[in-house]
Formats: structure tokens, C-alpha cells, sequence
């Protein structure tokens, strides 16, 4: 009920500006996103890889409603991976891009937000290392996986990502067990139609380790974006049973949750990557977060009634 009154105001432009607006926010959103300029997140990225962590950095927007902007989204990833390629951390930080930040949703979106991700993926290639193109609400499912298909006939390494919740996943997670496919599952942070998607916590975890099992026993490279300590140990133990190494998967989280965690797995010797969000389009993004745990409104609601500046976290709850 609270999660679905927060993702609905995630679209809600009255909310955003009040909430953008309400400076003690700040502090809270400090939390999940790592400044709003590149600088800014290469910082806390040095911070994280220095942890033997990995790391993949979403440049947020996905309010983009002009060429222009979207133009300048894709700029601001090549400026990115350049600063990555010159400082020689390629090798540990990838990008992750939206196509509504792309240019998806405009006229003749479709397009505009391909040619745009097609200039990330060359940039990319450039300095060395992949992109992922993350999974929005259902009605862009299609059209996202597609892009991916059509962007992988160029530059095979490109990663798509399968939400558990949409009931057709598991059909998708078939699609996506060839040689080498990156593909990241994740639970999905969208509110969906009881017609589309499972709604029941043991549902989409049901369907969570079906698909993690089917990617495991492909021949692909599975992402498995989870903070769930279920999810992590049926990964685990079916990587066992499927005869693989810890080096052919990832374990992957978001900055500020479970840092604890991350830490752990790296220290094992499993590939754990950290999702850096960056920019001043962090609203939606930041309700998605309160979304999946209430508790951390009792955190924003903490902040509001602190003193400002009396302290600022920046690792896990
Ligand atoms: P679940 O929500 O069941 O949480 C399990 C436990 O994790 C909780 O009990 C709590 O301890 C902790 N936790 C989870 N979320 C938390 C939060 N916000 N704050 C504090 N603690 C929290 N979604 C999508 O639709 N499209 C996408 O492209 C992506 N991409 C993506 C990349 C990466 C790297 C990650 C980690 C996640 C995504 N997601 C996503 C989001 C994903 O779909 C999902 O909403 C969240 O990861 C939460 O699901 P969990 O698997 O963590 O389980």
C-alpha cells in the first residue's frame, strides 16, 4: 500500500518539486547517490573500487522531454568513460543508461535513444569496458530488449536487465543463456498490473531463483542485483551445482545498501559491483528507494528533525 502510494509519486511533478526543494532532503539522498557531477562520482567511485569493489555508474535522468536533453545525457556518459579510460579505472566501472534518459519516450524515440546508446556503447568500447541498459516500467520491455539485441550485433558485451517480477521472465531469461550475454536480474522496482507482474514478496522471490537458476545453468555471464540474503545464498549454492567459478557471475548492489554485505562477498572472492547513481535528476530514482523499504521514510523523517549538518552517512542501513 505505501510502496505503491511512493512509486506513484515518483511521477507526480508537485511532489518532486517539493521534495526537491525541501533542503534537509538532501542529506537523505546523500545516502544512495553520489553527488550530482562526474567529479563528484569518480570520487566516491576511487573510494569503492579502493575496497575491491566494482562499480557501475548511472548518470540519472529520466525526465528527458527534448533531443536537446537527451543529447546531452550521452555527452555527459562520453565525457565519463573518457575521464574513466584516462584515470585507468576502465577495467573496474562500467556504465548503466536508461533510454527514457536516452530519449525513448519523445517522437520517434525509439530511434533517437538507440543512435544515443549506440554513441555510449563506442565510447565505451573506447576506453575498455561494457554498458548495461537498465529495465524501466513494461510498456518499454520490448522496445528495451530490443535495443539491447540490436546493440549487441555490434558490441556483444551489452547487458540487458530481467525484472523477476514480470511473469515473463523466465521465457526471457531463455533468451538470454548464449556464450558470453550479460544479463542482470533483478526483483524490478516498477508498480505493475496484477496481469503483468506477481505482487506477493514470496512470488517474485519464488520466480527470482527459478531465473537465477536457468541464467546459472546457461552459458552466459548472470548479474545478480539483489540485497536479499535468500537470493544471495541460492545463487551461491546453484553456482555449485552448475560447476562454476565465483569469477563467471557478480553479486551487485546499490550505493548505501548493505555495504556490510558487499564488503563480505568481495572479501570471499566473488565479483561484487556497486550501482553509483549521479546528477540532479535523482528524484524518482531516491522514491523507488523509499519504496522498497518504508523504513527508510523513518530515516528522511530522522533528517528532517536533526540539526542540518550534524552528520551526513554515506554506507549502508
Ligand atoms: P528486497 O526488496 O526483497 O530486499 C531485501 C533486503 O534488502 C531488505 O530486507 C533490506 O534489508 C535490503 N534492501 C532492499 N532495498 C533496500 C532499500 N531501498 N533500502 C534499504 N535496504 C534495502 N530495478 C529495475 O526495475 N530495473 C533495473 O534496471 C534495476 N537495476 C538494478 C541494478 C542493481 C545493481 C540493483 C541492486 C538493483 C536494481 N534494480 C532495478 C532494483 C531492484 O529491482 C529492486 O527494486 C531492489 O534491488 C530491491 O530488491 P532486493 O532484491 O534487494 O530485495
Amino acid at each position: 500500500m505505501l510502496k505503491t502510494m511512493l512509486l506513484g509519486l515518483s511521477r507526480v511533478p508537485a511532489m518532486k518539486r517539493a521534495v526537491t526543494a525541501f533542503p534537509l532532503t538532501r542529506r537523505v539522498v546523500d545516502r544512495f547517490v553520489a553527488g550530482e557531477t562526474v567529479d563528484d562520482c569518480l570520487r566516491v567511485t576511487r573510494e569503492l573500487l579502493a575496497g575491491r569493489l566494482l562499480v557501475t555508474i548511472d548518470f540519472l535522468g529520466e525526465d528527458t522531454t527534448t533531443a536537446a536533453q537527451a543529447d546531452r545525457v550521452t555527452d555527459t556518459y562520453v565525457e565519463l568513460l573518457d575521464a574513466l579510460a584516462a584515470e585507468g579505472l576502465a577495467d573496474r566501472v562500467e556504465v548503466s543508461i536508461k533510454l527514457s534518459a536516452l530519449g525513448s519516450q519523445l517522437n520517434g524515440g525509439y530511434e533517437l535513444a538507440l543512435d544515443n546508446a549506440r554513441v555510449i556503447c563506442g565510447a565505451a568500447q573506447r576506453a575498455g569496458t561494457t554498458v548495461t541498459v537498465d529495465m524501466e516500467d513494461h510498456t518499454s520491455t520490448d522496445a528495451t530488449l530490443r535495443t539491447v539485441r540490436t546493440l549487441r550485433a555490434q558490441y556483444p558485451w551489452a547487458g540487458a536487465v530481467l525484472q523477476a517480477m514480470l511473469y515473463r521472465t523466465s521465457a526471457d531469461c531463455r533468451e538470454h543463456l548464449g556464450e558470453g550475454q550479460r544479463v542482470r536480474l533483478c526483483k524490478g522496482a516498477y508498480a505493475e498490473s496484477a496481469d503483468l507482474a506477481h505482487h506477493a514478496k514470496s512470488a517474485i522471490d519464488r520466480n527470482y531463483k527459478r531465473c537465477a537458476t536457468l541464467l546459472l545453468h546457461g552459458a552466459g555471464r548472470p548479474l545478480f542485483a539483489t540485497h536479499d540474503g535468500a537470493m544471495i545464498e541460492h545463487v551461491q549454492a546453484e553456482a555449485n551445482r552448475a560447476g562454476r567459478t565465483p569469477a563467471s557471475y557478480e553479486f551487485q548492489m546499490l550505493l548505501g545498501i548493505r555495504a556490510d554485505e558487499q564488503r563480505r562477498l568481495a572479501g570471499l572472492g566473488h565479483p561484487v559491483r556497486v550501482y553509483v547513481p549521479f546528477g540532479t535528476d535523482w528524484y524518482a530514482y531516491f522514491m523507488r528507494r523509499l519504496a522498497e523499504r518504508p523504513a527508510n521514510l523513518l530515516f528522511l523523517l530522522r533528517a528532517l528533525v536533526e540539526r542540518p549538518g550534524k552528520r551526513r552517512v554515506t554506507s549502508g542501513f
